[in-house]
């Protein structure tokens, strides 16, 4: 068989722990068996490719989607997808998804007493471009409950998916906003047990990219592996609220 290189595994302490107490919905998933070492084959690291045709290019800007505009601070949200080498990752695909304003999100299961907002869907993609950048135009998405402990409340947060060059080197992850007051109490930000790594989870509020009398920036790097690696939203079995 031929020899594949696969992408290097995670520093120890940079990603979550898969038992994580304080956040509930793990102690019923985290394995209670040792794990069992999976090589990396050929079908996770060459595949698969998302083209062009793949994507909408109007689905970078989640302020767009509807005859009206979605109520709530619109925010620029960009940044560059770099691999384990700090080399950008040109042309991958990067996904997010949302509550709106109000903190509630178009989902069924999402039963929170907030209101829909009928011109947000709070779904967008996008394709790096040559040097790996990403951009999407949004809104601030408010808090919301979410019944893990007692007046349990979920920072501000957007989930992204990113994919990279292969299945090995997908990432699923949450971006936070500076200076919100309910990232100490959140266990799903702080089941990195690295400070630094956790922190990589922040944005950044960014002038670059504020447009005046229009839209506040916010940046936020995406580091697919290796020592600088942007931490999963929690172990990669799925879940996140
Ligand atoms: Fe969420």
């Amino acid at each position: 068989m031929q020899n594949i290189a696969g992408y290097r595994r995670p520093y120890p302490g940079t990603q979550p722990n898969h038992l994580h107490p304080p956040y509930v919905s793990s102690i019923k998933r985290a394995p209670s068996k040792r794990l069992v070492y999976m090589p990396h084959t050929l079908s996770e690291v060459t595949g698969p490719v998302f083209g062009k045709e793949s994507v909408d290019v109007r689905a970078f800007d989640l302020t767009r989607q509807h005859s009206g505009e979605p109520l709530g601070e619109r925010i620029i949200v960009s940044g560059r997808v770099l691999d384990e080498n700090s080399h950008p990752v040109p042309h991958t695909l990067v996904e997010i998804w949302q509550a709106n304003v109000a903190g509630r999100y178009l989902h069924k299961v999402d039963q929170h007493d907030a209101p829909l907002d009928p011109n947000f869907t709070g779904c967008g993609h996008t394709l790096t471009d040559s040097e790996g950048r990403y951009r999407f135009v949004t809104i601030r998405p408010g808090e919301y409950p979410w019944r893990n402990h007692y007046n349990a409340w979920r920072p501000a947060h957007i989930h992204f998916s990113v994919f990279g060059p292969a299945f090995a080197t997908r990432l699923i992850t949450q971006m936070f906003f500076p200076g919100d007051p309910l990232l100490p109490f959140d266990p799903i930000f702080n089941c990195t047990a690295d400070e630094k790594a956790r922190n990589r989870l922040i944005s950044v509020f960014d002038w670059e990219t504020t447009i005046p009398e229009h839209a506040l920036g916010y940046g936020f790097d995406i580091i697919l592996a290796g020592r600088e690696a942007t931490p999963w939203e929690e172990p990669r079995f799925g879940g996140g609220k």
